[in-house]
């Protein structure tokens, strides 16, 4: 390998090579221009042919042939060394490489397709149909050229008699999606009445055409199926013209169609590009994590666009890429817009885009209410997609507001901001909103001991929640809520609660106010940290403090013996002035 290596480093001039994408002039022995790897204001970027390496002295990137082949066009080792091998003239002993007859296969349907896009670009400037449909289309000559735009005649065989013409094997154009067969054997143009947009790869390669019917009809488009040139999940339109932008800003932008991607370059957003005819997939966006750390999802306005973008998003997301969502006005799409609005509206649009989260949000309003259960269990499945503490915070606020069950906002706040807790934990959402209908006696006095609420709380900590369910059993409170809320405690929970678990119990209770309680309680601070010795205490103290209350009751009632310790522990809860110093 080393030998094939300095084989191709030797007949490959580093400054022709950088040359082709920087411009450089002569300084002293080597070579200099603007740095190509940051936004470089003076020329710090040197070229050596001696020792056949670039360096920055700005900003430190430097490598040789094959390090510039792998950075400024994002390929692994092995393209870059394929690629610099083919400049060079030098055979790869590789294993995988392609054989001699594959290579020239290859070169053969190249160069089918390149003179198929010959063709369809010299019907196009002689077709009046194909003309206006441009003009109607708002697509001016200089664009239509920028994007080798052509068209498929409708007379069935022209461009067969043109391919045979040429010299093309038409079995070879039969499988590179330009002809067809029929039955009894005779060829016919695979497009034929169409507008065709040619296909490139990222290396500028010509892979497929997808071709739109110049009026209404379908299908709209036909485009190349996989071809021994093509891989419909590999390639995205518009990648070749938008990959240098994109990969210095990291930075692209997706659409749905061809004209999406015109539009937009037309628009200054110059990194857009589009996948062919398919739904994104995972290999689409593996090929975007090559160029760009960041993805502008720029979908049409229409429901199938929206939906098409929530399953981008995920991919996108899967794949480890930043991704913002473009809202664009109902009805329109890149192409609709860039004509009515300008481009200024089309670059805005995109400028303005929003957070995934921000776009789940509007999709589930536009779908659910919050006064349904099914608004909140999505509802705290997307708090659990935040990516900021900042973006959640925002939305839990907004949401809160809305929670039909607990009218404190506040409340309703750390009620979300637990069950999100929860659904990240990966436990199942608990239905906190669908709970039954019935009406509750309100509770007249819903003020606890605050060592009764630190019983509860022990409920809440995997240490000590089987402890404090066995204390929640006992008889041991102080007032009418305290045992009001262990009552219903022991009715929705009757086993200790299972630690994986522990927090699911609490929307069981039938009680909403009992459940902020119990919410209030599981959150507060004063409770942190919690643990056996905080348990223990707190039953010391509310043991202590009924024994105060029983005391008082003893000297009020001003009786003596047991008998009257024993009918007023009966009596209880009850609790004397000196406990509600300590409330909860
Ligand atoms: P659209 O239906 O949104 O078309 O499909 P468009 O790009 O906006 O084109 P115009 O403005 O109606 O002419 C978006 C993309 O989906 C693929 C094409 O790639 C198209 O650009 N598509 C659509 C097909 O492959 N086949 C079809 O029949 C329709
Ligand atoms: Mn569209």
């Amino acid at each position: 390998m080393a030998d094939e290596r300095d084989d191709i480093r030797s007949r490959v001039s580093i400054v022709e090579l950088v040359g082709q994408r920087v411009r450089l002039t002569r300084a002293g022995k080597d070579w200099k221009g603007l740095c190509p790897f940051h936004d470089d204001k003076t020329p710090s970027f040197t070229v050596s042919e001696r020792f056949g390496t670039y360096r920055c002295w700005a900003c430190g990137e430097h490598g040789d042939i094959f390090t510039w082949v792998m950075k400024t066009q994002n390929v692994e080792f092995g393209e870059a060394i394929q690629q610099l091998a083919d400049i060079a003239g030098v055979k790869l002993e590789r294993k995988g490489a392609p054989r001699p007859e594959q290579k020239a296969e290859r070169e053969l349907a190249r160069a089918a397709m390149e003179d198929a896009l010959l063709f369809f670009r010299e019907e196009l400037a002689r077709s009046e149909a194909a003309k206006a449909y441009l003009t109607r289309r708002d697509l001016p000559l200089d664009v239509v050229q920028a994007w080798e735009m052509g068209y498929a005649p409708d007379n069935g065989e022209a461009i067969t008699v043109y391919l045979k013409r040429k010299g093309h094997s038409l079995n070879l154009c039969k499988e590179l999606f330009l002809v067809d067969q029929d039955p009894s054997g005779g060829f016919f143009d695979k497009f034929r009445g169409r507008l065709m947009f040619p296909i490139r790869d990222e290396q500028g390669h010509l892979v497929a055409f997808g071709g739109r019917l110049l009026g209404d009809g379908q299908p709209k488009y036909i485009n190349s199926s996989d071809t021994p040139l093509f891989r419909k999940s590999r390639v995205l339109y518009g990648l070749h013209r938008a990959r240098d932008v994109a990969s210095k800003e990291r930075h692209l932008v997706l659409c749905e169609g061809y004209l999406d991607v015109i539009a937009c370059h037309r628009a200054k957003v110059t990194t857009a590009v589009a996948s062919l005819g398919t739904a994104f997939t995972p290999d689409h966006a593996k090929l975007i994590k090559r160029w760009a750390d960041d993805v502008t999802l720029l979908y049409d306005a229409d429901e199938a666009g929206q939906k098409a973008t929530e399953k981008a998003l995920e991919i996108l997301e899967e794949t480890g890429l930043r991704v913002k969502i473009a809202q664009m006005p109902a009805g329109d799409d890149p192409d609709t817009l860039l004509k009515r609005d300008g481009a200024g509206s089309v670059l805005k649009v995109v400028q303005d885009s929003q957070s995934p989260m921000d776009f789940r949000f509007r999709r589930l309003e536009k779908k659910l209410k919050p006064a349904d259960g099914a608004f909140w269990e999505e509802a705290v499945q997307i708090l659990a997609t935040a990516k900021s503490d900042l973006e959640f915070d925002k939305h839990v606020v907004r949401l809160a507001g809305l929670y039909p069950e607990i009218p404190n906002p506040v409340q309703a706040q750390s009620a979300l901001r637990r069950w999100v807790g929860r659904v990240r934990k990966g436990q199942p959402g608990p239905a906190p909103v669908a709970r039954s209908k019935a009406r509750h006696e309100p509770i007249p006095n819903l003020k606890i001991h605050s060592a009764e609420a630190a019983i509860f709380r022990g409920l809440f900590e995997p240490t000590t929640s089987a402890k404090s369910h066995e204390v929640v059993k006992g008889d041991q409170w102080l007032t009418v809520a305290g045992r009001e809320l262990a009552a219903e405690i022991l009715t929705a929970l009757p086993q200790p609660p299972d630690p994986d678990e522990q927090d699911l119990w609490v929307h069981r209770i039938e009680n909403p106010e009992m459940v902020q309680l119990l919410t209030l309680i599981a959150e507060d601070r004063r409770f942190q940290p919690f643990g056996e010795q905080q348990l223990t205490d707190a039953l010391t103290e509310l043991k202590k403090r009924l024994e105060q209350a029983e005391l008082q009751d003893l000297k009020k009632e001003s009786g003596k013996g047991n008998e009257i310790v024993a009918r007023l522990k009966k009596m209880r809860p009850k609790y004397d002035k000196s406990v509600e110093t300590d409330m909860f």
